[in-house]
Order: C-alpha cells, then sequence, then structure tokens
C-alpha cells in the first residue's frame, strides 16, 4: 500500500504528539516530535549560557549550531523513540517548564529553523512518517497527503500541560502552565519567519470536548480516505 506524509501542527498541548504516536504505531510509520528537536536546542543554549532569564545571545547560539547533534533513539521498553542532544539523552530535560519557557525564543531564529527543517525533510524522504509541530504542514512538507491543525480552548490546553508535568512529578503551579501555554502560542504564531498558521489545505479539529479515543478515530477516518482518494 502507498504510503503518506501525515502533518499535525496546532498550538500547545492541543494533544498533536498523543494522536500522532498513535496513528505512527497503528500504520507502522515513523513518528517524529519535531518541538523535542527545538527543545534539544533549547536545552543545548541553555546550557552553553547563550540563554537565560536575563540575556540571549543569539549570534553565539547560531556560531555554535554546528556542535548541535540531534537524533531519535527507539526505546523498545518504552515503545517510544527518545531524544539525544550529543549523544546524551535527554527526553526529561527537554520537557520541563524551563525550557518550554525559552524554546519559543529560541524557535524564532532563522538559522535554527533552517538547520531543523532540512532534517526533519530528509526523515520524511521515503513518507510513511507522522510529524507534529508548528510548520509542518505549511514549510516542512507542504506537499503532504494530510495535514490536521489541532485547537483546543486556553484552559483545556493549560490543563492537559499541567496534568502532563504533575504526573511527570514536576512542581509546578497552575497559573504558571496556563501564562506558558499561553505566551508560547502568541510568540509561536506571530513569529517572522514560519509562525503557526493553518495551513490552506489543513483540516482543522477542535478537540476541547473529545476523548483521546474519539480524535483518534476521526483521523485515522481521514487517514483512510486520503489513502483511497490516491
Ligand atoms: O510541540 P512542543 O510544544 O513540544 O514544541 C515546543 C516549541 O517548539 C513550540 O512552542 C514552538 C517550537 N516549535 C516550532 O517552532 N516548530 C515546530 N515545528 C515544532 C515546535
Amino acid at each position: 500500500m502507498s504510503k503518506i506524509i501525515i502533518a499535525i501542527d496546532g498550538f500547545s498541548s492541543t494533544g498533536k504528539s498523543t494522536v500522532a504516536k498513535q496513528l505512527a504505531k497503528h500504520l507502522g510509520y515513523i513518528y517524529v516530535d519535531s518541538g523535542a528537536m527545538y527543545r534539544a536546542v533549547t536545552l543545548f543554549a541553555m546550557q552553553n549560557n547563550f540563554v537565560d532569564d536575563s540575556h540571549f545571545d543569539i549570534e553565539g547560539l547560531v556560531t555554535a549550531l554546528h556542535n548541535v547533534s540531534i537524533r531519535f533513539k527507539f526505546n523498545e521498553s518504552l515503545d517510544f523513540s527518545e531524544v539525544y542532544l550529543n549523544d546524551k539523552n535527554v527526553e526529561k530535560e527537554i520537557r520541563t517548564l524551563e525550557v518550554s519557557n525559552f524554546v519559543s525564543q529560541v524557535s524564532t531564529i532563522p538559522e535554527v529553523r533552517y538547520q531543523l527543517v532540512k532534517q526533519q525533510q530528509l526523515m520524511g524522504k521515503y513518507k510513511g512518517i507522522v510529524m507534529d509541530g508548528r510548520d509542518i504542514g505549511t514549510v516542512v512538507f507542504p506537499d503532504a497527503e494530510l495535514k490536521i491543525f489541532m485547537t483546543a480552548s486556553a484552559e483545556t490546553k493549560a490543563k492537559r500541560r499541567y496534568q502532563e508535568l504533575v504526573e511527570r512529578g514536576d512542581e509546578v503551579e497552575y497559573d504558571e502552565v496556563l501564562k506558558n501555554v499561553q505566551e508560547r502560542d502568541y510568540i509561536d504564531s506571530h513569529r517572522e519567519d514560519s509562525p503557526l498558521v493553518k495551513a490552506k489545505d489543513a483540516i482543522e479539529i477542535d478537540n476541547s470536548n473529545m476523548t483521546i479515543q474519539e480524535q483518534f478515530d476521526k483521523i485515522l477516518q481521514l487517514v483512510n480516505k486520503t489513502l483511497v482518494d490516491l
């Protein structure tokens, strides 16, 4: 059967990665969490003092980008691909609220985007891929056979994110998480280079009142229709 590219874009914490992972598993496709790549570059920037609460050395970070290697390695026991930054597993570190607080700023840098988009396009060379992010249907794979754009209310997004962080054992305040989600969505959709926008041919799904199963079923229906129409 032909393989397709499925692009899933949308705001923070709209459940993109949950459904993308489910779909990839169901279809036997590769799953790529493009946000994890931006988070890994952000962690690198933090570790090397290019960014903190009081300064942001964009030039320094851009000059050091050639020292950044990001790879995904499949962890059989977790049934999940984990992110490695310069051969170190950083899966847990990149998900902290601290990284979330800087990642949107780092993602505005065109040189960072250029490098990551190039890698993402290579990953999709043979199709059979589900990638989630902010610019997958608009920039990374403008010719993707299926494009989904996910939305949810601000409170729904913040509640999901808060739950996720608490389950991981992070001590965070709900208001702090809500603020982060709102700020990231604002920066992500207002940046100059590849802002988060719905691709013209993307199908919008608001999942505020949908269960994970309902969301999966709906998108799988769209995948099957796309495959039939090929
Ligand atoms: O999907 P996520 O919340 O883990 O993504 C973290 C940040 O990375 C997000 O706020 C913006 C940035 N990002 C991006 O600019 N482009 C992408 N394709 C994916 C993520």
